[in-house]
C-alpha cells in the first residue's frame, strides 16, 4: 500500500459517518457506497454534531469532501485497501450484495463491526480470514433531532464517545495495524484486542436480551424497573451469557452472579446520569431502527443454545410474538 489508504464505507449512516470523519481527519481518501436512495444527501454532506459531557449544545460541522458511490460495478473500477461495513447484521444478509462487493473490491482489508454471534462466521463465506478485521462500536450516534425540541440546531448526525472508551479491534497483525494506525491518526481510541468476538459477546448478549425486554415494557424505564420484566431479563440473560460464552469459548462465571434484578437497575441509573443525552428516547429510537437485527440475534442465541443444547425456555419465552 502507498500514499493514503482508500477506504470505502458501506452505509453513510449514524456509525458510517463518525468512522467516516475519524478516517478523513487522518487523511484517508474516503468514499461511502450507499443506496440510490442516499446519494444526493451524502454529496451534500452531512452536518456532525459532537456531544461531550460539558457540550450538550454542539455546534454542527460540515462533513464533507468524501466520494459516493452507488453501485459493486462503480467500486470494482478503482482500487480499494479498505472496506469496513457500517450495516446491520440484517442489512449483511438482505440480498447478495456481500459476495458481489468482495469481488469488485480485490485484495482489500474488510472491516467489521456487526453484533449477532454468527456474523464472523457468515462473512467468512465470502472473505478470507487473512484479510478480515473485527471491531466493536463504543460510541451513540443517532440521527438528530431525537424528538421535537431536542436542543441541536438542525437535522443531522450527532454522536457521543464516552469517556476512557477504547474501540477494540482484532485481526491478521498487518491488516489490523493498516486499521488502527490511521484510527489513532484520526483522534480515535482505537485499541488492539486478542479476539473482538471473545471481548465482546457476553457484553453484547446482556446488550441483546436487556434492549428485547425494554422493548416489552414499552421503551418505558418505569414500566422495565416492574419485577416481572426484571425477573424475565435475568432469565433471558443468564441463557444467552451462557450461549454466547461457549460459542466463543469464554468463561461466563464471573458475569453470572451479577445478572440480577438490581444490577439491571443499577446500570440503567449510571447509564441514565452520565449520558448526555435522554437515554430512554435515544434507546427507543435507535433499537427500533434496528429491531430486525434484535429479533435475529435473539433467534441466533436459541438456535445456537439448541445446538449446544443449553436451556433456551427463558430465551423463548422472552421473544416478542412468542
Ligand atoms: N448508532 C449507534 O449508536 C450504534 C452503536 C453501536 C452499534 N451500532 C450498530 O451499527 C450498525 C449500523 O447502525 P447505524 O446506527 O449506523 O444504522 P443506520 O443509521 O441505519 O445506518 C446504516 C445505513 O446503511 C444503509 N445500508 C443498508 N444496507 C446497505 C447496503 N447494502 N449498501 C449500502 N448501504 C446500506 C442503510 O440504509 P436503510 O436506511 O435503507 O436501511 C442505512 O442508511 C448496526 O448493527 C447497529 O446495531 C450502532
Amino acid at each position: 500500500m502507498s500514499g493514503a489508504p482508500r477506504v470505502l464505507l458501506v452505509g453513510a449512516g449514524a456509525v458510517g459517518q463518525v468512522f467516516g470523519k475519524y478516517l478523513q481527519a487522518a487523511g484517508c481518501e474516503l468514499s461511502f457506497l450507499v443506496k440510490e436512495k442516499y446519494a444526493e444527501e451524502a454529496r451534500r454532506g452531512y452536518p456532525l454534531y459532537e456531544l461531550g459531557l460539558f457540550s450538550r449544545r454542539p455546534r454542527p460541522v460540515l462533513f464533507s469532501g468524501f466520494g459516493v458511490r452507488v453501485s459493486a460495478r462503480e467500486v470494482a473500477a478503482e482500487r480499494w485497501d479498505q472496506v469496513w461495513l457500517c450495516v446491520s447484521s440484517t442489512a449483511l444478509r438482505d440480498g447478495n450484495w456481500v459476495g458481489e462487493l468482495a469481488r469488485a473490491t480485490g485484495d482489500a482489508t474488510w472491516v467489521m463491526l456487526q453484533p449477532a454471534l454468527d456474523d464472523r462466521d457468515w462473512l467468512l463465506q465470502w472473505v478470507p480470514e487473512e484479510r478480515l478485521v473485527s471491531g466493536m462500536i463504543p460510541f451513540l450516534s443517532f440521527h438528530a433531532p431525537l424528538k421535537p425540541g431536542d436542543p441541536l440546531e438542525g437535522p443531522g448526525t450527532a454522536f457521543w464517545m464516552p469517556p476512557m472508551s477504547r474501540g477494540l479491534f482484532s485481526g491478521p497483525p498487518e491488516r489490523l495495524q493498516g486499521v488502527l494506525r490511521p484510527l489513532r491518526a484520526g483522534g480515535y481510541p482505537a485499541s488492539r484486542s486478542e479476539d473482538v468476538a471473545r471481548a465482546a459477546a457476553i457484553p453484547t448478549a446482556v446488550l441483546t436480551v436487556f434492549i428485547n425486554e425494554l422493548e416489552s415494557a414499552g421503551w418505558s424505564f418505569d414500566r422495565f424497573r416492574e419485577r416481572a420484566h426484571l425477573e424475565r431479563l435475568q432469565g433471558a440473560a443468564r441463557e444467552a451469557v451462557q450461549i454466547a460464552a461457549r460459542h466463543t469459548r469464554t468463561s461466563a462465571s464471573a458475569v453470572l452472579p451479577l445478572l440480577r434484578p438490581a444490577f439491571f437497575k443499577v446500570l440503567l441509573a449510571v447509564a441514565s446520569r452520565v449520558a448526555p443525552i435522554d437515554l430512554e428516547t435515544y434507546l427507543r429510537v435507535h433499537f427500533t431502527k434496528v429491531g430486525a437485527q434484535t429479533r435475529l440475534m435473539m433467534r441466533t442465541y436459541i438456535d445456537l443454545g439448541r445446538t449446544q443444547e443449553q436451556p433456551v425456555q427463558a430465551l423463548q419465552a422472552s421473544v416478542h410474538g412468542a
